[in-house]
């Protein structure tokens, strides 16, 4: 089933110059990309894509660090996007993360771990549209 899937290279990747090769790494694992761009997000932009975690002990946190810096957001799409980029991603924390995977590579903590990734089909689309204009996708 083709689906589409977010990834947003997070502040601490961007930082460490990585983006690039955190989505050749993506694109060699056969997703197609089909938006992409470099943003600040703002706040209340942050708050917002991560409402479902609003309860969570880290949520203050999260959204701080998301804000601190440039991200790169990438809508990717492939068959079984959602499940495959997670396999490619690793756990959350990379002290978990398989050998190979990005967040086994470039992150620092479980708190800045180098990339987002949706963890549903529904949360693909939604986030793919939360970032992207139908209109802007290739
Ligand atoms: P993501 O949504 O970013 O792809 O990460 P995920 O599904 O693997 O993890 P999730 O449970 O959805 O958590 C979202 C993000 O919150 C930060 N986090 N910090 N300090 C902590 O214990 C903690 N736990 C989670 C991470 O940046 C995580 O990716
Ligand atoms: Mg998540």
């Amino acid at each position: 089933m083709l689906q589409r899937t977010l990834c947003i290279v997070k502040p601490d990747a961007v930082k460490k110059n990585v983006q690039g090769s955190i989505i050749q790494k993506i694109s060699d694992a056969g997703f197609k990309i089909l938006g992409m761009k470099m943003i600040k997000l703002s706040e209340t932009m942050g708050e917002k894509f991560y409402e479902v975690h609003k309860e969570r002990p880290f949520y203050g946190e999260l959204v701080s660090f998301m804000i601190s810096g440039p991200v790169v957001v990438v809508a990717l799409e492939k068959e079984n996007a959602v499940t495959d980029y997670r396999t490619l991603i690793g756990a959350t924390d990379p002290a978990e993360a398989a050998e190979g995977t990005i967040r086994k590579m470039f992150a620092d903590s479980k708190a800045e771990n180098a990339v987002h990734g949706s963890d549903s089909e529904e949360n693909g689309k939604i986030e793919v549209s939360f970032f992207f204009a139908e209109s802007e996708l290739a």
